[in-house]
């Protein structure tokens, strides 16, 4: 097997993708991804795409709300550039056949609402934005002859190649797990879009491969991991049996759903002027404190007021998985609770999606670009994925020419097969898992976090028996990185003492005004 390419792409994603179908235009591209191509952290995403797409909206109300939502800490470039090269990406979606709704009269995109927007901004296909964009996207990865996809490879860790003082990245070396041998692939540039880390938390929207791999390997080859406090808990996931943490979109409440407590107390307009479309941080506090103080395990997201036909129509998939749960979302309100969503932080990269080592690029919820700041503002995800996918991928024409021959050796070790499934691997991952929902949840206090820092390094220190050196596994190899990402995560919530956007500590409940921009960088030099 050929494992030398001009570019590698670890992850399957709006992001990896978007760079692929770029890049090719360059050079050779293998993508990596870890289970069946269209299973990604992209797939899952409901509500849909933020992006200036009609003349009542402009690049700078965009741009106030990113900035506003992000609590002080965006990076003003970064979101400059996201705002304005954003709508470019989504008509590049739209030319490969992104079908997104558009209004029956005029033809024109029909724009939905949510949180933290003071436009309707939002391109949707439905409620699964992100299924149509994987599909438009894959369809044209396919009739691309210079992109080839490696289905249930696993990226284990970046392959370097020091030259004098320059770090370069030439690689990855990645776990072939069907045939259970670890592989080099070899490459001039490696992105990285692996997708983000809410398997560390036990209840999450996001799908079973979310395990921070990204984050992990980064953090191990020596990139700079920035801002990993600002977790972000979504406000409103499915609270019944057989259907813990399913997504409920934001754009319900763009669409008048409302949030009452158990007694129909319509809390949200006391928490703050934009009512149940407040920033994500906002109503997701908001819902923990009723929850405090009536001591009942879920609020209540209403939409009953709403034409049936209009809620089935425009929220297909979760009228369907509601129902099949037994709920009629038209007739009865709908049982929620936050869930651990989205990382705002990951490898720290420049406005191109480059990392501190050469070759190396990130984008993407495993990348820390700047945009989001201390809480990313609602659908703004994946347009940031492809903006700076693409921007990357745009940027590769000098690594090309920058690159030196190097002695590339083929490189390939069967290894010897252990269950997917041991017991203490997922015994391991489920203490962990458990740490980070009680001591790490959105809010959180100096004891919480000095406990949990404690109780990881206890599973840290269990997991050495399952060494992913000796014999491997993608159980294994997740175990690692789900403990590293857990570490990265506490740390950098107890080194930030205030309280901003996403990260609360009831020890020091307000914004600290002298720290201005200050993100949290953890360096393993
Ligand atoms: C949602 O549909 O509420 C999720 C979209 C996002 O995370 O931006």
């Amino acid at each position: 097997m050929v494992t030398d390419y001009d570019f590698l792409v670890l992850g399957s994603g709006i992001g990896g993708l978007t760079f692929a179908l770029r890049a090719c235009r360059y050079g050779r591209v293998a993508i990596i991804t870890k289970k069946e191509r269209a299973e990604s952290n992209t797939n899952y995403a409901q509500g849909g795409i933020a992006g200036v797409m009609s003349d009542d909206d402009s690049f700078e109300l965009h741009r106030e709300d990113t900035l506003k939502a992000g609590a002080g800490l965006c990076h003003e470039d970064a979101v400059d550039i996201l705002v304005k090269e954003g709508p470019d990406r989504i008509r590049d979606l739209i030319a490969m056949g992104a079908r997104f709704n558009r209004d029956d009269e005029s033809g024109l995109l029909d724009l939905g609402r949510e949180g933290g927007h003071s436009r309707r901004r939002i391109v949707h296909a439905v409620d699964r934005t992100g299924w149509e964009c994987e599909r438009a996207l894959l369809a044209a990865v396919q009739q691309q002859d210079r992109i080839s996809v490696f289905e249930h490879y696993f990226a284990v860790d970046f392959l370097r190649r020091d030259l004098g003082s320059e770090p370069k990245c030439i690689g990855a070396v990645v776990f072939d797990t069907r045939a259970h041998r670890l592989v080099n692939f070899y490459a001039k540039a490696t992105l990285l879009a692996t997708g983000g880390c809410g398997q560390i938390y036990l209840h999450t929207t996001n799908p079973l491969i979310a395990t921070g791999d990204g984050v992990a390997m980064a953090w191990r080859a020596g990139v700079p991991i920035a801002n990993m406090e600002f977790i972000q808990f979504h406000p409103t996931t499915l609270a019944i049996e057989g259907g813990h943490s399913f997504l409920l979109s934001e754009a319900m409440r763009g669409e008048g759903a409302v949030l009452k407590t158990r007694t129909g107390d319509r809390f949200m307009p006391r928490y703050h002027e934009l009512a149940d479309l407040a920033p994500r941080d906002v109503v997701a506090r908001a819902i923990y404190s009723e929850l405090e103080k009536s001591g009942d395990r879920y609020v209540f997201l209403d939409i009953t007021h709403r034409d049936p036909d209009f809620v089935k129509s425009r929220f297909p998939t979760i009228y369907q998985q509601c129902i099949s749960l037994g709920l009629d979302i038209t007739k009865e309100p709908i049982p929620v609770v936050p869930a651990a969503h989205y990382s705002c932080g990951g490898a720290l990269t420049d406005i191109s999606g480059a990392t501190v080592i050469n070759g190396l690029y990130a984008c993407g919820e495993v990348a820390c670009s700047g945009v989001h700041g201390a809480n990313r503002l609602a659908s703004n995800s994946l347009l940031e994925a492809m903006v700076f996918g693409y921007r990357a991928a745009e940027s590769l024409q000098q690594e090309v020419r920058e690159w030196m021959t190097v002695e590339l050796q083929p490189y390939s070790r069967q290894c010897e097969r252990v269950s997917e499934v041991e017991s203490g691997v997922i015994g391991l991952q489920r203490r962990l898992q458990t740490v980070m929902q009680q001591k790490v949840n959105l809010v959180r206090s100096n004891r919480s976090l000095a406990e949990a820092a404690q109780e990881i390094e206890e599973v840290e220190r269990e997991s050495r028996a399952y060494n992913p050196e000796m014999k491997v596994s993608v159980a294994r190899y997740e175990l690692r990185n789900m403990i590293q990402v857990a570490k990265l995560i506490v740390q950098s919530a107890i080194s930030r003492k205030e309280s901003r956007g996403l990260h609360y500590n009831t020890d020091f409940p307000d914004r600290d005004h002298q720290l201005g921009k200050r993100d949290t960088i953890l360096s393993r030099a």
